[in-house]
């Protein structure tokens, strides 16, 4: 099976939108991710692919922490920001919103429909991403409402 026919497939499925953060030693850095996963209730588990040349790969190792940021559908200027189109520098991507800390000190966006924090527990390298697994040490939980969705290369609001 070609790259090109597994990305096609992949467009048919519609995800949710996050902005994946962390910060410590290793430094502060965020990505627009829509591989994510709930693994597990117990321990409460997610997953999040991450290509391995993506500069947040090597920071949220080096940190040992992440939170998944779960975008609200007014959100599409900040996702495409944190995805790179504009090429902002990162601090400037960070000044576009408010951001808050839980309990592992990675950025949690205020107005987020949900933040998961998370500490790193396994990772596996699966060709060319890092499939990251956290166990969950807080939650922010947002307002209901409308979501952000990524389907057929576009984005729509649910
Ligand atoms: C809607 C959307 C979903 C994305 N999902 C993922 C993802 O799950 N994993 C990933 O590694 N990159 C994903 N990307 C691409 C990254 O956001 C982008 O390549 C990354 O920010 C570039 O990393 P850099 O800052 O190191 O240049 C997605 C982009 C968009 C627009």
């Amino acid at each position: 099976m070609d790259a090109e026919s597994f990305r096609e497939a992949m467009s048919r499925l519609g995800t949710a939108v996050h902005i994946a953060t962390t910060d410590g030693p290793g430094g502060r850095c965020g990505t627009t991710v829509s591989a994510v996963t709930s693994v597990s209730d117990a321990p409460p588990t997610v997953l999040v692919c991450v290509n391995r040349r993506a500069r947040i790969n090597a920071l949220i190792k080096a940190n040992g922490l992440f939170a998944i940021n779960t975008l609200p559908a007014d959100a599409e200027e900040l996702s495409n920001a944190f995805a790179g189109k504009g090429d902002l520098p990162l601090d400037d991507r960070f000044a576009m919103a408010d951001w808050t800390k839980l309990t592992t000190g990675a950025p949690a966006l205020a107005g987020a429909r949900v933040t998961v924090d998370c500490r790193v527990t396994e990772i596996s390298e699966i060709g060319t991403h890092s499939v990251i697994f956290g166990e969950i040490v807080d939650i922010a939980l947002g307002e209901r409402g409308p979501a952000l969705i990524y389907l057929d290369r576009a984005y729509h609001r649910i």
